[in-house]
């Protein structure tokens, strides 16, 4: 798989969610927030409106959930129809199991580490998880600035990947626009979750081809990661 752009519909008209995901069918995913107002300091929406966005999105939904209690809730989220299901490991009891139900409910399993969280102690977790999703803002809101401390932990998380030899998917997430994926997709990153640039844009699909060009050229003039 090659690079991936999934904008966020964080900053996208709440009223109106429908047509939106439709403003972008260039993008590979559509990138669901959910928060719970508990494991971040924001509220969006949960799985009936996921549901809902689901039956009319033009390419299928990356769910990223900012939530306590993921063990009990994220198995929903496949249920709803999102074809990939992210559970945060800092609110997670108990991830492995976690990500293994994902997988046998039929979703893409994935994990989120805020800015924070160092990725070393669950390198042995990577085989259960077909996306590592690193942040690069504090989650909660869109439109902060990205966190350039992120990306020695995407190099990191990259070369661990390539050392256990698998096909995780890395994503990131917050304050990625065409001034920072170029970073991004160098460290090792071919996930981009971009919310306020392609929402804020005048062309949401035309910024969506932007920044897929952008992480291409990056990603094939990147050295290797040792
Ligand atoms: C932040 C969310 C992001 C957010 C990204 O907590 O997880 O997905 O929508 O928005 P931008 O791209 O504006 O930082
Ligand atoms: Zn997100």
């Amino acid at each position: 798989m090659g690079i991936q752009i999934t904008p966020s519909i964080l900053n996208a008209d709440f009223a109106a969610l429908g047509a939106e995901v439709n403003r972008i069918p260039g993008a590979d995913w559509v990138h669901v927030d959910v928060m719970d107002n508990h494991f971040v300091p924001n509220l969006t929406f949960g799985p009936t409106m996921v549901e809902a966005l689901a039956r009319v999105s033009p390419v299928p939904l990356d769910a990223h959930l900012m939530i306590a209690d993921p063990d009990r809730h994220a198995p929903a989220y496949v249920e709803a129809g999102c074809g990939s299901v992210t559970f945060h490991v800092e609110a997670a009891a108990a991830p492995v199991r976690l990500a293994r139900e994902i997988r046998s409910a039929g979703g893409r399993a994935s994990m989120a580490l805020r800015p924070a969280t160092p990725v070393e102690p669950y390198e042995d977790l990577l085989p259960e998880l077909d996306m590592l999703l690193l942040m690069t803002v504090e989650p909660g809101f869109g439109g902060q600035s990205f966190l350039d401390l992120v990306l020695p932990k995407i190099r990191r998380a990259r070369a661990l990947m390539e050392r256990h030899g698998v096909e995780t998917w890395l994503q990131v997430d917050g304050g990625v626009s065409l001034e920072t994926i170029e970073r991004c997709a160098e460290a090792g990153a071919d996930v981009f979750v971009a919310g306020s640039a392609v929402f804020g844009a005048d062309d949401p699909d035309a910024m969506v081809a932007s920044l897929r060009t952008a992480a291409e050229t990056a990603a094939g003039t990147a050295t290797p990661h040792a």
